[in-house]
């Protein structure tokens, strides 16, 4: 195991749509093991393949740092087949967009359904932060960042930010 570097917004890898994962070898069991272990690192809740450079199809998500009650989840080619009507605002970062943070709308509850890295199918129903950690990091295998959930000029707004921080090689509280 090993902890991958997080690649950072501006990487084009972080804009595309991530390849289907077909092959549940020890290839993709050595890359979910890396990436809890690089979201660990992190102090993050949540991961997914492209941000450590990887187009494909994986996420992770272990929200023990906010609940010990919670199960680390590994979810290999996932997508939302249900959603409440319901939505709710809180804020939300991202581990490739350090320094910034913003009230996001996200779905109160999902089911999501995918496979475990052994290549059983799963489904996964899950409401509050579960909810929005797992639309936020599955955002990403499509290429999607939270500050697309965003109006143009709070997007703007944090886009200026992040220049700033970038200049100072987020060095800034
Ligand atoms: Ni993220």
């Amino acid at each position: 195991m090993s902890v991958r570097e997080i690649v950072l917004m501006g990487d084009p890898v972080l804009r595309a749509e991530a390849e289907f994962v077909e092959d549940f070898d020890e290839r993709l069991v050595a890359l979910v093991q890396d990436m809890f272990e690089t979201m660990y690192h992190a102090e993050g809740i949540g991961l997914a393949a492209p941000q450590v450079g990887i187009s494909t199809g994986v996420i992770v998500v272990d929200l023990r740092r906010e609940d010990e009650d919670d199960q680390p989840l590994a979810i290999v080619n996932p997508s939302i087949t249900w959603h409440s009507k319901k939505t709710h605002k809180k804020p939300e970062g991202c581990l490739s967009i350090p320094g910034l943070e913003e009230v996001v709308e996200r779905f109160t509850a999902v089911r999501v359904e995918g496979f475990d890295p052994d290549g059983n199918a799963i489904s996964v129903e899950a409401d509050d932060l579960l909810a929005r950690a797992l639309q936020h990091e599955i955002d990403h295998i499509h290429g999607v960042l939270f500050l697309d959930h965003l109006s143009p000029l709070k997007r703007r707004m944090l886009l200026k930010k992040w220049k700033k921080l970038e200049a100072d090689g987020f060095e800034e509280p």
